[in-house]
């Protein structure tokens, strides 16, 4: 039994609260939220387990499940189980109408005997899934949109019902499976944060009203990327990196956990931003993170924590969708950075910069 149990609303209290606005409410959107938390919950206990699962690693060969997904990326045995915890936990409760994630191929219908309901769910159900060999935080993402009318009434679920720009989104949030878990969440009124107490397997109110300092002296990027970046993007990593003494005057620190979500729950706790931008690696993959899954439900949460996400030419929240699995540019986190890259994109590139010393010789990042 923990010493310190803090007194503070559980999720079902804070949804019940929140309904309160929406006298109209069904309470079929708070029975979802808590379908997804069950989801995340049983996902935090098993993750916990760590080995004694025996469902870690990629070798030998028998101990992974050996399938790629449809990203073409190899399936841990806890991206697949993850992915069937969120379905068995979501399917059931006539909320939804189908599911979308990043683990599935197509667009998963809710079909008799379970009720349809009128909200569709978009996952990631283990982000960062390649740190659970190495015991590193990981985390689970999620998006709850509106279905299309006819889809609710039963009609045939397809992938352009999940075709809507982030501004349409209902409810964003994430899981994060650290050295506690969290529920971080969205509803539209701000950024919350539960913390789970694992004796009683409630989610706990402990973050209220969650906000992105607007200025920041940290960044995180993947740094062995940087020969394919783009001019404003290295322009804006090579000035961070000049420090003091550079066009920018202060000093930047700088983390890579390589697990978006919990990138993403550092930026929210302390500022900072985040980039995975689009580069020239692979012409066909315009950015390495998901817009359905992973780039709107964190860009919503940013933005309502008081942040920006931006594929750094546009709000991210305002791309329309071409596909389910659609990569894209993503750069989030406090306003006033985020900003200043989306100002480095609209400028036109200068012939010059190839020869500003920062830009060119002088760069760490450069070949
Ligand atoms: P996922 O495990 O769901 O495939 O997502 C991993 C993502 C993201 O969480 C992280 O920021 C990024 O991939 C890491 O990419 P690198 O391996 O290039 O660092
Ligand atoms: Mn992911
Ligand atoms: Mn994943």
């Amino acid at each position: 039994m923990p010493l310190i149990v803090r007194n503070a609303s559980t999720l079902t209290q804070f949804l019940i609260e929140q309904r309160r606005r929406h006298p109209e409410a069904s309470g079929d959107f708070n029975a979802l939220i808590l379908d997804v938390s069950r989801a995340c919950k049983a996902i935090a206990k098993t993750v916990a387990y760590g080995a004694l699962t025996d469902m870690l690693g990629k070798q030998p060969a028998a101990r992974s499940a050996g399938q790629v997904n449809v990203q073409g990326e190899v399936q841990q045995q806890l991206d697949v189980l993850s992915n069937e915890v969120f379905i068995s936990m979501n399917e059931r409760g006539g909320c939804l109408a189908g599911m979308a994630s990043e683990e599935m191929e197509a667009p998963y219908p809710i079909a008799a005997p379970h009720a349809r309901g009128k909200y569709l769910l978009v996952f990631d159900p283990l982000d960062g899934s390649s740190n659970i060999d190495v015991n590193v935080s990981v985390g689970s993402i999620f998006s709850v949109l509106r279905a299309p009318a006819l889809v609710r009434e039963g009609a045939t679920l397809t992938e352009a019902d999940f075709l809507q720009a982030g501004t349409q989104q209902v409810a964003a949030g994430y899981a994060l499976y650290g050295p506690s878990t969290m529920l971080v969440l969205t509803v539209g009124t701000g950024v919350h944060g539960f913390t789970l107490d694992p004796v009683m397997g409630e989610f706990m109110l402990t973050h209220p009203a969650m906000r992105v300092p607007e200025d920041t002296q940290e960044f995180a990027i993947n740094a062995s990327n940087a020969r394919f970046w783009e001019a404003p993007v290295k322009r804006y990593v090579d000035e961070c990196l000049a420090g003091r003494t550079g066009v920018r005057g202060k000093d930047f620190n700088m983390r890579w956990i390589a697990s978006m979500v919990a990138e993403a729950h550092r930026i929210l706790m302390r500022g900072g931003v985040f980039m995975y931008p689009r580069d020239t690696k692979d012409a066909s993959k315009p950015g390495r993170l998901r817009l359905l899954y992973e780039a709107n439900p964190v860009g919503w949460i940013m933005e309502q924590a008081g942040g920006r996400a931006s594929t750094g030419r546009e709000n991210v929240l305002q791309v329309q969708p071409s596909g389910l699995h659609q990569r894209i540019g993503l750069v989030f986190g406090s306003k006033n950075e985020v900003e200043r890259i989306e100002r480095y994109h609209a400028e036109p590139q200068r012939v010059a910069d190839s020869h500003t010393p920062l830009f060119a010789e002088r760069s760490l990042f450069r070949d």
